[in-house]
């Protein structure tokens, strides 16, 4: 069992929409388990507070050290290998996440995550634990929740058990650096655009070159970024 543990001052934000689907599917299915824990168990006062002002001034709150310290300390109490269970922080700030970095989580034996809030975390957090900081696009959310469901929705269906059909994460978008081709299915006709005359052909060798054909020409067109890499890749292998 995949074992994921989220840190998060909104806990009532989980499962949300992994229980859902597949992955809802597996969760109950116990091909991974999800637990959170909220940093306002670890929080001293009458206000338990989780955040403070930043030294030095200026706007926004960040979360303190010392509640989340204890709260990542919680996550790997009854851990034997730190190495299994990677510690990912969401931020903007982070290394954009990629389908290669979900794959090699997705080979762990799961993941803790610590979801941002307010204006980050105290940088003696990110000094002291061997923590990586991942962000999921360039754009500003205004906690890590949401992000943190992308990251464990890419990771749990690619789970031995979680998916069917094996095959239909080898071909898709991202695994050779294409983007996925267009897909049709019934009716055969609608508001009169019909289906490529060659996908109803059977002939599966015409099917594929079609395929990868239109992979290359929408790759090329919206990501030359992944259009560079496979062409490079392509030459490399010949
Ligand atoms: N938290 C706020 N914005 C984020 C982003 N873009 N990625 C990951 N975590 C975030």
């Amino acid at each position: 069992m995949y074992r994921v543990k989220i840190i998060t001052v909104f806990p009532d934000s989980f499962p949300g929409t992994l229980n859902t689907g597949v992955v809802g599917k597996a969760l109950k299915n116990k091909i991974w388990s999800l637990k959170t824990i909220n940093p306002r168990k670890f929080a001293k006062g009458n206000y338990k507070k989780v955040d403070d002002t930043t030294a030095g001034g200026g706007p926004g709150m960040l979360l303190k050290a010392d509640v989340i310290g204890k709260s990542i300390d919680a996550c790997y109490k009854n851990i034997k290998s730190n190495e299994n269970y990677p510690l990912v922080y969401l931020s903007p700030r982070g290394i954009p996440l990629k389908q290669s970095k979900v794959i090699n989580l997705s080979k762990m034996k799961g993941i803790n995550i610590l979801c941002g809030r307010y204006e980050g975390i105290d940088q003696r957090l990110l000094d002291f634990y061997p923590i990586e900081e991942v962000s999921i696009g360039d754009y500003v959310l205004a906690g890590g929740e949401i992000a943190s469901q992308v990251l464990v929705e890419s990771i749990v269906r690619l789970l031995p058990g979680t998916l069917g059909d094996i095959e239909s994460t080898t071909s898709e978008t991202f695994s050779q650096d294409l983007l996925e081709y267009p897909q049709y299915t019934r009716p055969k006709k609608w508001k009169n655009i019909a289906i490529p005359e060659v996908l109803l052909s059977g002939n599966h060798e015409n099917i594929n070159k079609w395929r990868l054909k239109q992979s290359e020409i929408l790759t090329q067109k919206v990501r030359p970024d992944l259009w560079k890499n496979y062409k490079k890749s392509k030459t490399s292998k010949k």
